[in-house]
């Protein structure tokens, strides 16, 4: 069977890489990119730092810094506006997954058109994205070397997320710079850091993974169980910040290749109905749908808890590697509940969601290539026991 294998075409990685921005714009001949950002990355300093290294060779530009956290049309509209306005020709995306998805988005509506809705599904754009450099702050999302964008449908009946995947979504060029990382506060660097170990284990776990995924899934499920707590624990680990910007990296283009599962399908309804941040979505579900689907996978599960360090695993080591991955959420802060989540995030939950949130789930393109094919009843099942 033919199977393809797809990354951005440059990755410059390593402390200070954000020094390779400016002349990745001009060896192309460009002159003025779009940095598509948010207010959060503004305050902490971090637009800052790429400005200064713009304005430093010259190079004009203009920021948008309206992107909300789980994105929406909106941020995709009026970010192509202001591109078209300053006649910017290229795109930094600079932030979490947030940031970085929105300037996909505006990438899109620049050279394929709008609407965005309707590119939502598997290779529909009409042409490649301008020129797109992606500098991701978090170490979570892996969106700087996916072919996925996930933005917010906020205009049907319910609000939903739109999963957009095309080879052409891949950034030209990421740069991963563990320095734009380590203010990151400890609740965001727990749940990106969880989001990163979501894509790892289900990438691993997809019916969609080949060899090449796997050994990136794997090491990096190594790396952020070894890493994780330390940066939380102590955001100035700089061996931490470092092994967990390559972790998120290599999680990311293990699950853009193989796949995602049902953690990812039903994390998503939980942002769209109630602004979860997105790791905290799916490290919440991740144990649960773990145990669902640990009977078709125990190998698997078995491998995923001697890379926690475990040792003894008993006579079910599939069970070990459900509890490995709970420990190292009890371990960096997740709490163990929907509920509780939702106190966290100062937002309430309703059981009546329960039924469309699970419909929604079922239809998420993740769900194609989860391990163990689930129905409407098991993913209400699993809500339940979540929440
Ligand atoms: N395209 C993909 O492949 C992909 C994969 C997974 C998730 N996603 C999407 O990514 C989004 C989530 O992204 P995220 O988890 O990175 O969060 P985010 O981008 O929403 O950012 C979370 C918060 O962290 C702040 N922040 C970012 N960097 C910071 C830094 N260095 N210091 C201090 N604060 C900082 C931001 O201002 C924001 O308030 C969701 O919409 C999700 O669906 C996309
Ligand atoms: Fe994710």
């Amino acid at each position: 069977m033919i199977t393809a294998f797809q990354l951005a075409n440059m990755i410059f990685t390593g402390v200070d890489a954000l020094g390779k921005v400016p002349e990745s714009i001009k060896m192309q001949g460009l002159k003025k990119p779009l940095i598509v950002t948010d207010k959060g990355v503004v305050k902490v300093g971090l637009v800052k730092k790429v400005t200064d290294v713009l304005e430093s060779e010259g190079i004009a530009y203009a920021v948008y810094d309206e992107t909300v956290p789980n994105p929406n049309e909106r941020n995709a509209e009026d970010s192509f506006s202001l591109y078209q306005k300053e006649g910017c020709d290229c795109l930094i995306g600079l932030g979490g997954g947030s940031s970085m998805d929105a300037a996909k988005a505006c990438g899109i509506l620049a050279t394929s058109g709008a609407p965005i809705e309707s590119y939502r599904g598997m290779g529909l754009l009409k042409a490649p994205l301008p020129f797109y450099i992606a500098i991701p702050t978090t170490a979570g999302t892996g969106s700087e070397s996916t072919c996925a964008a996930i933005i917010t449908n906020t205009r049907d009946d319910h609000p939903w997320k739109m999963v957009i995947l095309d080879g052409r979504l891949l950034p030209n060029v990421a740069v991963i710079d563990p320095m734009l990382m380590v203010g990151l506060p400890p609740a965001i660097t727990a749940s990106t850091g969880m989001d990163a170990m979501t894509h790892a284990v289900e990438a691993y776990l997809s019916i969609g993974a080949m060899e090449y995924t796997n050994a990136l899934a794997l090491g990096a499920i190594e790396l952020i169980f070894q890493y994780l707590g330390r940066a939380v624990g102590n955001g100035n680990d700089m061996e931490a910040r470092e092994k967990m910007a390559y972790a998120q990296t290599m999680a990311g283009i293990a699950f853009s290749n193989a796949g995602l599962g049902l953690v990812h399908s039903m994390a998503h309804p939980l942002s769209a109905f109630y602004h979860f941040a997105h790791g905290f979505a799916n490290a919440v579900c991740l144990p649960t749908v773990l145990d669902y689907n640990k009977v078709v996978c125990r190998e698997k599960m078995a491998k995923i808890a001697r890379l926690s360090g475990m040792t003894e695993l008993g006579n079910n080591p599939e069970d070990a590697g459900v509890e490995a991955i709970q420990r190292l959420n009890d371990l960096v802060g997740i709490p163990r509940t929907i509920t509780q989540v939702a106190t966290m995030m100062g937002t309430t939950v309703d059981t009546k969601d329960i039924e469309p949130m699970s419909k929604d789930a079922l239809n998420e393109v993740s769900t194609v290539t989860t391990p163990r094919v689930p129905n409407l009843q098991d993913v209400v099942g699993l809500y339940n026991r979540c929440w």
